[in-house]
């Protein structure tokens, strides 16, 4: 396998991101946990770049409606074995342990991920934080206007004051389960092209915030129920080694192997295998899901491929019923039905 992290891309991304002041360029202020940001460049199946971005709570509505699913249908289950593909740096997996808390010594969970660096970070169990220093005039505004499936900068707040009551509930979770420790967090060194990005804003007068950076890190007590291993969903039947999943999940992830490769700011199309690609890992989810088990996509997943068909097309024809709706009108929750 080929990966090599692509620093000065990370770098320069993020530096843009962040810069609030101006609009068209505030992709993500509302996310904290900067760690996995950036991409990666793949050239296992010509991939191309991987896109590793994720959060804690991302696409919240359709967690709370696979977790309602889990406790309604597998409860009396003695294990409950949830596959998270595409886990990237853990913070989705942590997300399912935390908001399943009430099942926790039921919960099998794995992550897996075909990237070698995301899995190590993953199975780090710390997380890099950087909370905006000091937080800029108008940016708690625009933070909370600007809503998107990818949110947790809510977690980095001291004081709750400004949170909604699903923030602070989800704060207190969260506080549970992690801690602001005092090791030093590792900052990819800047490269001269984001030096002279910087150089380039300051002298057009754009100033992006500057951060203090911190390591979170999973408690000792909660580390449990779960592990994080390298793994291709195309090769499923090697990461379950025959035994079914209850849940999977392979949430904003799947365009990495539906379109053509990717880089940070390409239009993506469908290639020309994509159709037999997914009817290709159709199969595999059907036989590696328990009945009744379900197979979990992004709520953003249709507008990645840019495609309105592909996803209802080829799991009806596999055998699976579309269980919930979206903002995009697209089921993501797809259950393994079996007569
Ligand atoms: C944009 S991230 C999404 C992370 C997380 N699922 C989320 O929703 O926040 C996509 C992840 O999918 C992983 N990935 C891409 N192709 C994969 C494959 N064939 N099998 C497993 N993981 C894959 C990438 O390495 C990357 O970490």
């Amino acid at each position: 396998m080929n990966i090599k992290t692509h620093t000065s891309i990370n770098n320069s991304i993020s530096c843009s991101k962040y810069n609030y002041k101006n609009s068209s360029r505030q992709i993500y202020p509302n996310t904290t946990f900067k760690g996995h940001f950036g991409a990666e460049k793949f050239e296992k199946n010509k991939l191309g770049y991987i896109i590793k971005e994720t959060g804690f709570f991302r696409d919240l509505q359709t967690k709370n409606f696979v977790c309602d699913y889990i406790k309604k249908n597998f409860i009396n289950n003695n294990k409950i074995k949830i596959l998270i593909g595409g886990c990237s740096t853990g913070e989705e997996l942590h997300t399912y342990n935390m908001l399943l808390q009430d099942l926790a010594c039921k919960l099998e969970l794995t992550g897996f991920d075909v990237s070698e660096t995301s899995i190590k970070a993953a199975k780090s169990n710390s997380f890099l934080m950087q909370k905006i220093k000091p937080i800029p005039k108008g940016y708690m505004d625009v933070s909370f206007q600007y809503k998107r499936t990818l949110q947790d900068s809510f977690l980095a707040f001291e004081n709750k004051t400004p949170l909604t009551d699903e923030q602070k509930k989800l704060k207190e979770l969260f506080d549970e389960y992690f801690t602001i420790s005092n090791i030093v967090p590792n900052i990819p060194k800047k490269s001269l092209s984001l030096k002279i990005h910087q150089w380039f804003l300051k002298w057009v007068k754009i100033y992006p915030p500057e951060f203090e950076n911190k390591t979170v890190i999973l408690n000792p007590n909660k580390e449990k129920n779960y592990n994080f291993i390298l793994g291709d969903i195309m090769e499923l039947d090697n990461i379950t080694k025959g035994e079914q999943a209850d849940v999977i999940t392979f949430t904003n992830a799947l365009y990495h192997i539906l379109t053509e490769p990717v880089s940070y700011n390409s239009t993506r199309r469908l290639h020309s295998n994509a159709y037999k690609t997914f009817e290709e890992l159709a199969i595999k989810l059907k036989k590696n899901l328990s009945p009744n088990g379900i197979f979990v996509l992004g709520e953003e997943e249709k507008t990645q491929l840019m495609d309105d068909k592909i996803i209802p097309t080829v799991l009806k024809k596999a055998g699976f019923i579309g269980l919930n709706k979206t903002k995009t009108h697209q089921a993501n929750v797809w259950i393994n039905n079996v007569k």
